[in-house]
């Protein structure tokens, strides 16, 4: 493929975008998380083109996006709990797991032959608003190589993808970070597949206990231990770095890192989540550039956005054989 166009967030880009989704080309979007690489859901061959851009060793199954609930809940059958909890989080960065009904419009490679499908509404209104003008389910994974840091930029799009799809729709930084929430509803009680936007505890005041899966559903990526890798090599939970780090800095630091990236001075995790994966890329090159022994990052609390970011933060700092990568 040619060069990828880069899509300005105005009615005529939205329109662009849709129409390239319509004919079966991939697109790069941002969302209130990440950017996402779209494909028309419909669409079983553009859903396999993903795979193969993406370079993922296998089909792990996809979220499919729509710009109102109602809609999403056309290819799902809703029970009572995902309707309060599409009630209480959407459009946002919660992903429902539910069954797929007879007559869903997803292809079935985008749920990897299950029978239940992700679904998601996102709140970035450019997001929406192709997902309004497209009018079809869009899957779409998050817009990097397999295994490698997650985008936050339309940048960190054409940095790992660029030449390899045909848009990326510029819309700005994302203001979440880290990707959605997973939690499958389908048995009639919650279960976390990812930790993510929406906090745990956010989701238990609204529907009470969350349990959390490891090894039930072993179909989710987000689950697989490496992830979201830097090339660097990068080690966790430092509260001193050595003079050839770089440092993934989180609350204050004394001076002495050759190069720090700090995810919040006040230590505040909404703040750390949206920077994280900037963070990851930048440390990446400087590492590189400087020639440094790799990242270290500060530790980060476990509570709130916290379990998202360490989710992150321990699957990047783990290297496995491609076979498991997402
Ligand atoms: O924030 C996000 O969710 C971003 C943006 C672009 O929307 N998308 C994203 O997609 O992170 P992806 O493909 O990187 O991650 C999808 C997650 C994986 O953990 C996947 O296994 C899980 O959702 N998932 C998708 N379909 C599933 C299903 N049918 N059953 C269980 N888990 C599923
Ligand atoms: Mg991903």
């Amino acid at each position: 493929m040619g060069m990828t166009k880069r899509l300005p967030d105005t009615k005529e880009g939205i329109a662009r975008g849709a129409a390239l989704l319509k004919a079966g080309e991939l697109i790069a979007f941002g969302t209130e998380t990440v950017y996402g690489l779209g494909a028309d859901a419909t669409n079983a061959q553009a859903v396999a083109a993903i795979f193969a851009v993406k370079g993922r060793p296998r089909f792990n199954p996809l979220i499919a996006h729509y710009a109102e609930g109602e809609c999403a809940f056309g290819d799902v059958t809703a029970n009572d709990l995902a309707r309060r909890l599409a009630d209480a989080f959407w459009p946002g960065p919660l992903t429902i797991v539910l069954p797929r009904r007879p007559e869903c419009r997803v292809a079935l490679i985008a749920s990897a032959g299950l029978d239940r499908l992700a679904v998601r509404i996102p709140a970035h209104p450019t997001a929406r608003a192709l997902l309004r003008v497209v009018d079809r389910p869009v899957v779409a994974p998050s817009a990097n190589p397999s295994g490698r840091i997650s985008p936050t930029m339309a940048d960190h799009v054409l940095e790992g993808l660029g030449g390899r799809i045909a848009a990326v729709l510029d819309c700005g930084i994302c203001g979440v970070g880290v990707e959605s929430t997973v939690v499958d509803a389908s048995d009639g009680f919650p279960v976390l597949l990812r930790p993510g936007g929406v906090t745990k505890e956010s989701i238990e005041a609204i529907v009470g206990p969350v349990r959390r899966s490891e090894a039930a559903r072993p179909l989710a990526p987000g689950m697989l231990t490496s992830h979201y890798a830097p090339h660097a090599r990068l080690r966790l939970n430092v509260t001193t770095s050595t003079a050839d780090e770089a440092l993934l800095a989180f609350g204050p630091v004394e001076a002495g890192a050759p190069a720090v990236y700090q995810l919040s001075e006040r230590a505040d995790l909404t703040e750390a989540a949206a920077r994280l994966f900037d963070g990851l890329h930048v440390l990446d090159r400087l590492v590189a550039s400087l020639d440094l022994r790799g990242i270290a990052a500060m530790p980060v609390p476990q509570t709130g956005l916290g379990l998202a970011i360490n989710d992150r933060l321990n699957r990047a700092a783990t290297r496995i054989t491609d076979e498991k990568k997402d």
